[in-house]
């Protein structure tokens, strides 16, 4: 090959790298020598950049071992749904179901929040749903503020990641420990509290409600205030 043909060669290769890029998306200019424009990022764009995200938040929990649940779970129940949801539901524990499948809220009482978050119009891919405590008690049973306090962290750092505009507390145990006060759900529920830069909402649990069905009227007037402050409504 004449020195010639080896040249035409390799530009003709160059040219068919170039528009090879071109297709992919890639513009043909000089990177480096374009301006450089810099722009510091504003208050609420450094947050969002520095906002820690569910899946580091998942990572760091890891399998758990900080509290004495972690020894007779099968599965730990994280929590499930849109990573950036508006709408937020915090549970108390996982049951039976829950454990075996490692979701939150998909035994009866699991049901029933379907059909409450059908009732607003959306739907469990929409919303994001948690627990206070990510491991099931024994029998059920209430969890122990010691069990409350290791979770705790982890799901005020869920509620970071998500940002959601509104929380719905889930019955007397999520509502009592997550505004830290021992005022009955009776009391509190259908109100608003804030709670790291979301507006809080307790309502009954639905297991109360499936053992209670007339409380479900309460439970809807609560539900229609969330949709409220969902459509940008003050109250
Ligand atoms: N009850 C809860 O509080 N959370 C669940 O995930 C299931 C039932």
């Amino acid at each position: 090959m004449s020195e010639r043909d080896w040249i035409v060669g390799q530009i003709r290769e160059r040219l068919l790298f170039y528009r090879s890029m071109t297709e992919l998306g890639f513009e043909r200019r000089a990177v480096a020598a374009a301006p450089v424009e810099k722009v510091e990022p504003s208050v609420p764009e450094r947050a969002a950049l520095s906002r820690e995200t569910l899946v580091e938040v998942r990572a760091d929990l890891g399998d758990c071992t900080r509290c004495v649940l972690h020894e007779k779970r099968t599965n730990l129940v994280f929590g499930v749904g849109n990573p950036s949801a508006d709408l937020m539901f915090i549970g108390e524990a996982p049951g039976f179901e829950e454990d075996r499948q490692g979701i939150p809220f998909v035994g009866p009482a699991g049901q029933l929040l379907t059909k409450i978050i059908s009732a607003i119009d959306l739907s469990r891919d929409d919303v994001y749903i948690a627990n206070v405590v990510k491991c099931r008690p024994p029998g059920n049973r209430d969890p122990e503020p010691e069990e409350v306090e290791e979770c705790r962290s982890f799901l005020d750092r869920q509620v970071d990641a998500i940002r959601p505009k509104v929380i719905c507390a889930l019955g007397r145990v999520a509502a009592l420990n997550l505004l830290r006060t021992d005022e009955g759900i009776t009391r509190i529920r259908g109100r608003i509290y804030p709670y790291r830069g979301a507006k809080l909402v307790p309502t009954f649990h639905p297991a109360y409600l499936l053992r209670n069905p007339e409380k479900k009227r309460e439970c809807w007037q609560d539900m229609k205030l969330i949709r409220r402050l969902l459509d940008g409504q003050s109250s």
